[in-house]
């Protein structure tokens, strides 16, 4: 394998807490099998409408998905007939979803590279709805710079627009509770995810394709009332949190997956 299709995580991967890092670990080898980890179709149904119906309650049309990885949600908006941009802070999962939006709806997606942490800086224009899905936000490492990218988040929406932000739930994964089904974000079955190490400050996972090849993300562990406070904090008005794509989730059932929907209209 190539030096530059290696991921580098030094001597010590645990040590690797560092919001630059992501760049280094979406290698474009590892960016070819995203999709074989994703599994388009089988997301496609699991996830069913859901981002599309909650976009088109709020009357959104401009959305700026800022996570855009190897592309699925910003195909599958623009099949819906939303207005996406979509940016990513690596050039590989870039071309990766340029390609993709060919592939799957003869697009060509309107692509922009930009950092989260500069966001307003690179992506001109205010929009109905930000998606950041896909359990991106967890890339960040300090409290600070998640402050400071809701805060890029919020400017970069219409007085009345809404950012839709999914994570982990490593609330359960904290206390040793991991699923490692493959219902919902990543349904390939060609893959093995598994956490191999967590403390309060780094979930570093594993995944095995098997075709023999393994790649690993080291990731924040964000707790659920954690980034609703956030959220709340920069300004975000009214924070509905799903679990697993349900509003009303059992009190015994633990979700793999959690997804606010943040409004920022202003309420009395
Ligand atoms: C886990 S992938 C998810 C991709 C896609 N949304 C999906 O669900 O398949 C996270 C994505 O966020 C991007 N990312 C992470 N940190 C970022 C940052 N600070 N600025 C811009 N993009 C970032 C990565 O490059 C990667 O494409």
């Amino acid at each position: 394998m190539a030096e530059s299709e290696k991921q580098l995580f030094g001597e010590d991967p645990t040590a690797v807490r560092e919001t630059d890092h992501y760049a280094m670990e979406y290698v474009r080898s590892f960016v070819e099998k995203w999709d074989d980890l994703i599994d388009w179709d089988s997301r496609a149904e699991s996830e069913g409408d859901f981002f599309i119906q909650h976009l088109k309650e709020r009357g959104a049309r401009e959305v700026l998905d800022v996570a855009t990885g190897t592309g699925f949600h910003s195909v599958r908006l623009l099949n819906a007939g939303f207005e996406v941009v979509s940016v990513d802070g690596s050039p590989q999962m870039l071309t990766k979803a340029f390609e993709n939006g060919q592939k799957y709806g003869g697009h060509i997606l309107r692509t922009c590279q930009a950092d989260w942490r500069w966001l307003c800086r690179d992506v001109r224009g205010q929009y109905d709805a930000i998606v950041c899905l896909g359990n991106s936000f967890t890339h960040v490492f300090g409290e600070r710079e998640r402050r400071k990218i809701l805060a890029e988040f919020y400017a970069a929406l219409r007085h009345d627009g809404v950012l839709i932000l999914d994570q982990r739930n490593y609330d359960a994964l904290l206390e040793g509770k991991y699923s490692g089904s493959h219902d919902y974000y990543y349904c390939g079955d060609g893959v093995d995810v598994e956490p191999e190490h967590v403390d309060e400050g780094l979930a570093r996972f594993r995944y095995d394709f098997h075709d023999g090849s393994t790649y690993y993300l080291n990731m924040f562990p964000l707790k659920k009332d954690y980034t609703r406070r956030l959220m709340s904090e920069v300004g975000f008005q009214r924070i509905e949190t799903y679990g697993d794509f349900r509003e009303n989730y059992r009190e015994d059932y633990e979700p793999d997956f959690f997804i606010h929907v943040a409004e920022k209209a202003y309420q009395e």
